[in-house]
């Protein structure tokens, strides 16, 4: 299967919140999941990708911050179905980008640590505890499943969202 093309900003697909699984089992949950999972790993520095960025209403996204330079420690490659984030803790700014909205970079506050639930690959229920760069990676793709864009959440768009110069 080929890596899948990234839809992109103003696509109304990515305005809108997802539907949840109802089987995670299902051939074509799974297909979608492999092929999320590959046309992450084919951008570089590519950390998370929700499915309204390949073009599907379904709540499912994929996160693996490993080797990262700002990850400190991660839990690897995870699938993340039907994800819900609670017992958000602290506060940080941090710069995030988004490959649906490739010419800018912007500065957006998330929580420091954050309980992650879900279901994973194979339809099983796990939670984790996130800190760090890995809890604000599953911030941004817990929004793209609630149809919002790291753009949505900048306090000030004169001083926090800058022009991409380089683009890796
Ligand atoms: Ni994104």
């Amino acid at each position: 299967m080929n890596v899948l093309p990234i839809t992109r900003f103003p696509e109304p697909l990515l305005k809108r919140p997802t539907r949840p699984v109802e089987r995670a089992d299902a051939a074509a949950v799974q297909r979608l999941i492999e092929a999320m999972i590959r046309t992450m790993r084919h951008h570089p520095r590519c950390v998370g990708l929700a499915a309204p960025q390949v073009g599907s209403d379904a709540r499912i996204a994929v996160m693996d911050a490993t080797g990262h330079p700002k990850a400190t420690t991660t839990h690897g490659l995870r699938v993340l179905v039907n994800p819900r984030l609670e017992g958000e803790e602290g506060t940080v700014l941090s710069r995030e980008g988004c490959l649906s909205i490739p010419d800018f970079t912007a500065n957006v506050s998330r929580a420091t640590r954050v309980r992650l639930k879900a279901l994973d690959q194979r339809g099983e229920p796990y939670a984790l505890t996130l800190e760090g760069f890995e809890a604000i990676v599953a911030q941004h793709e817990v929004d793209h499943l609630d149809g919002c864009l790291f753009l949505d959440r900048v306090a000030n768009i004169k001083t926090d969202v800058f022009r991409r110069k380089t683009y890796l």
